[in-house]
């Protein structure tokens, strides 16, 4: 019910560890196929600096949960609200040490799902990019993922030329991790396909910088940040993957703020074929992955769904990009309503009052939606007057 074929990968659930810690060695990938994951994007290869060390750093901590005005609280994250600020900077597997990887989880102790090896070659060097996916197909790499990185100050823009150096160099699938949140993807895309790419993932947030700050401390959580993730920024990459969706017709793979089924099901119903999961497995563990495939399973049961494709991209029609003007449209309180009151404060035309313990709209409701989207009774309607 579950299984997708994502650029000719046979995955048996959608849900993807997406490129990082949480895949950065032998074992760590070992855990996530234990707990269910559908396939692997590998913590991003780099060739080793001028002295031989694997490039990146060690600064600690490099991550940081936040969702309160001075911190974490993990119950909220169970109702969906966390997000995350991250360094970048840990020492990225070498090309050998991946090979080495490779060779583990492809041997008789090894895992059974799609390995997708992320790429980083340097910044306008294409000979390190074919290089490293010369390699990484040697070496076993089921498909790879191009880490398109808008890492400043080395790429400020998009280079979809490395899809088409890397295409020419390997038959294994080519997946380009679309990370320009500046940028129109209804441009960009459609020359990443063009280039011969044949999936992409969207939209990774590394490059994009955040400051937040402990107030009690007086001082920012990071001296820097090198990347972002969480919830907060899923309507953005949503919206990213749906002009994704509409520009070009290559599979796409639904990336950041995924913490539930629900979440990795808006992405589907925007075009996504798979989904990446990273940010929720540093709050929750491994065990989200299967949470969220069994999730998705569980809905689809709910809706009468057989398969991925039967919902996939549902939600796109929606997205006319015009709302209708000038519509005669007013809240309504339905039998539904506690008497709570909770709506009678938020009405900034002051057409909200409590009548025989219900709420009550009178003429001045100006229908701007506040109260409709307040509700947790889902008490109220927006319908026309006329
Ligand atoms: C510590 C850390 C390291 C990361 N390293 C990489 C990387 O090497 N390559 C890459 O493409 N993305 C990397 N990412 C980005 C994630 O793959 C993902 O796009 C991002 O965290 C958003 O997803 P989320 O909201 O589920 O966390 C990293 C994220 C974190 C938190």
């Amino acid at each position: 019910m579950l299984s997708v074929d994502f650029c000719g990968l046979k995955l048996k659930n959608p849900v993807i560890v997406a490129s990082a810690t949480p895949s950065i060695t032998a074992d760590a990938i070992k855990r996530a196929a234990e707990n269910g994951a559908g396939a692997v994007v590998t913590k991003s290869v780099m060739f080793p600096d001028e002295n031989g060390r694997p490039t990146g750093a060690n600064p600690r901590p490099k991550f940081q949960l936040y969702n309160t005005p001075n911190g974490y609280d993990p119950a909220l994250t169970e109702k969906g609200g966390m997000f995350s600020f991250f360094r970048i900077e840990e020492p990225y597997p070498t090309p050998e040490k991946m090979a080495e990887m490779l060779k583990e989880l492809k041997g008789p102790n090894g895992v059974d799902i799609p390995i997708i090896v992320s790429i980083c070659g340097f910044t306008g060097n294409y000979e390190s990019w074919r290089r490293l996916a010369r390699m990484m197909e040697d070496a076993g790499a089921d498909a790879l993922e191009l880490n398109g990185h808008m890492w400043n100050p080395y790429s400020k823009y998009t280079d979809p030329v490395i899809a088409s150096v890397v295409k020419s160099e390997v038959k294994i699938p080519v997946i380009f991790k679309m990370m320009g949140v500046t940028e129109d993807p209804t441009e960009v895309a459609p020359k990443i396909v063009a280039a011969g790419a044949d999936a992409i993932t969207g939209l990774g947030t590394f490059g994009l910088d955040g400051i937040e700050l402990d107030v009690d401390a007086e001082k920012p959580w990071f001296s820097e940040t090198t990347g972002l993730g969480g919830p907060w920024l899923r309507p953005v990459s949503l919206a990213f993957v749906s002009r994704i969706a509409n520009s070009t017709n290559v599979p796409i793979s639904g990336v950041t703020g995924i913490q539930c089924a629900e979440d990795a099901i808006k992405y589907i119903l925007m075009g996504a074929t798979t989904v990446q999961v990273c940010g929720a497995i540093y709050a929750r563990g491994y065990k989200v992955l299967r949470e969220i495939a069994e999730g998705i399973e569980a809905w689809m049961k709910k809706k009468g769904y057989n398969s991925i494709e039967d919902f996939r991209g549902k939600a796109l029609p929606y997205l006319t990009g015009t709302s209708p003007q000038d519509q005669p449209t007013r809240a309504f309180v339905t039998d539904r309503c506690t008497g709570c009151k909770m709506c009678l404060d938020s009405c900034m035309f002051d057409a909200l009052h409590l009548k025989d313990g219900k709420a009550f709209v009178d003429e001045r409701c100006d229908g701007c939606g506040v109260c409709w989207s307040l509700c947790k009774f889902r008490a109220i309607e927006m319908r026309d007057y006329k």
